[in-house]
């Protein structure tokens, strides 16, 4: 048998044997052979590979195809819309979560603010609407007596300027731009006490304050104006006389706390934590007739406590009345140390 080494020299071979025939297929043989297999692999991979990729693609990009329409219609004006996107929790599911949450957010805040703005519009409307009428009246009938008609002018007079006060101080708190300064709040609870006694007086309450020092950092009008609030509250919505009042304040850990608390009406428990709402008054039964308030106080009271970051608590008392818990920040020891100076 005849065996050629890839070393051998083809001529020694046809030295030996003669002519040889060295024979196999040809470049031309193979390309034919095998050049439509691969084009065919090659075309089957290629379209394999875009389709594959399209729909991976769609598949991965569908979620943020709906954030993406979330996000449309709440520029459009549309609030309402949720994406609620289901499935595993990954990075595109947390996205959407945010979103919705950022959605429902951002309509409860333009629902308040529409209330809001229904609200003051009616509250202003009525004492230019009681006005006008006072004055058509007495237009058409000269013989009316005009000491009186003055009179009430007046007080539908102060009332829409209370209001607008009430207005303005509510978003200068909202603003949050007032200087910060160190503020005692047994002082503060002291001079509110002292301003408002006359009015206890009148209305047979014991106003009592008690407690010991206790320092915040914040506006000392806004919070002059914020205790007052509170204590006025406490002595017109209180029992029709022989009522208390309790304005304690006290440290406590990082924080300071100023509790009013009063006798009076029961509560309903639902009616409370509505209370801090803009233009919220208690129910008829539970209003003092007397007292015509606009219903601004409770909201600019939780206004600037957000103002200075505390925290505003509401408890019914069980036998009647009101239990008010304000913490704000405490003091740090070093500014402590510089409101002394
Ligand atoms: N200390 C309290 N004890 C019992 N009820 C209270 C007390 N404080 C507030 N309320 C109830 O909450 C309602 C809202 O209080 P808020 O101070 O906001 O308004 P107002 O006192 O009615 O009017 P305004 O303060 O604007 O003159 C009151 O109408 C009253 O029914
Ligand atoms: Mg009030």
């Amino acid at each position: 048998m005849l065996r050629w080494l890839p070393g051998d020299d083809p001529r020694s071979l046809q030295k030996t044997f003669g002519p040889v025939i060295i024979t196999g297929p040809k470049r031309s043989d193979l390309l034919r052979g095998f050049a439509p297999a691969a084009a065919a692999a090659l075309a089957f991979l290629l379209v394999f590979g875009l389709l594959g990729g399209w729909i991976l693609a769609g598949r991965m990009l569908a979620p943020l195809t709906r954030i993406a329409y979330a996000a449309r219609m709440a520029a459009n004006g549309s609030l309402s819309h949720r994406i609620r996107m289901k499935g595993r929790q990954d990075e595109f599911r947390g996205l959407a979560d945010v979103f919705d949450t950022m959605l429902e957010q951002l309509e409860s805040h333009v629902a308040e603010q529409q209330r809001f703005a229904a609200n003051a519009s009616h509250e202003l409307r009525t004492p230019l609407a009681i006005s006008r009428t006072l004055l058509d009246a007495a237009r058409n009938d000269p013989t009316r007596d005009q000491g009186e008609l003055i009179e009430r002018l007046h007080t539908v007079n102060t009332r829409a300027i209370n209001l607008t006060e009430g207005l303005l101080l509510l978003s200068r708190a909202d603003r949050r731009s007032f200087p910060r300064e160190p503020v005692d709040l047994s002082l503060i609870a002291e001079e509110a006490a002292e301003t408002l006694l006359p009015l206890a007086e009148k209305r047979q309450i014991t106003l009592d304050v008690t407690g010991e020092t206790t320092q915040t950092i914040g506006s000392t009008a806004l919070i002059l104006r914020m205790v007052t609030n509170l204590v006025q509250n406490a002595i017109v919505h209180n029992l029709p006389a022989g009522g208390t009042v309790t304005v304690h304040t006290e440290p406590q850990h990082d924080a300071s706390v100023l509790r009013v608390e009063n006798t009076g009406h029961p509560l309903p428990s639902e009616l409370v934590p509505t209370l801090t709402e803009p233009f919220q008054r208690g129910t008829e039964r539970i209003r003092t007739d007397e007292h015509a308030g606009v219903g601004l106080g409770l909201a600019i009271v939780h206004s600037i406590v957000r103002a200075h970051d505390g925290t505003l608590d509401l408890t019914p008392r069980p036998t009647g009345g009101l239990i008010v818990t304000i913490r704000l920040p405490g003091t740090p020891p070093q500014e402590r140390g510089l409101s002394t100076c």
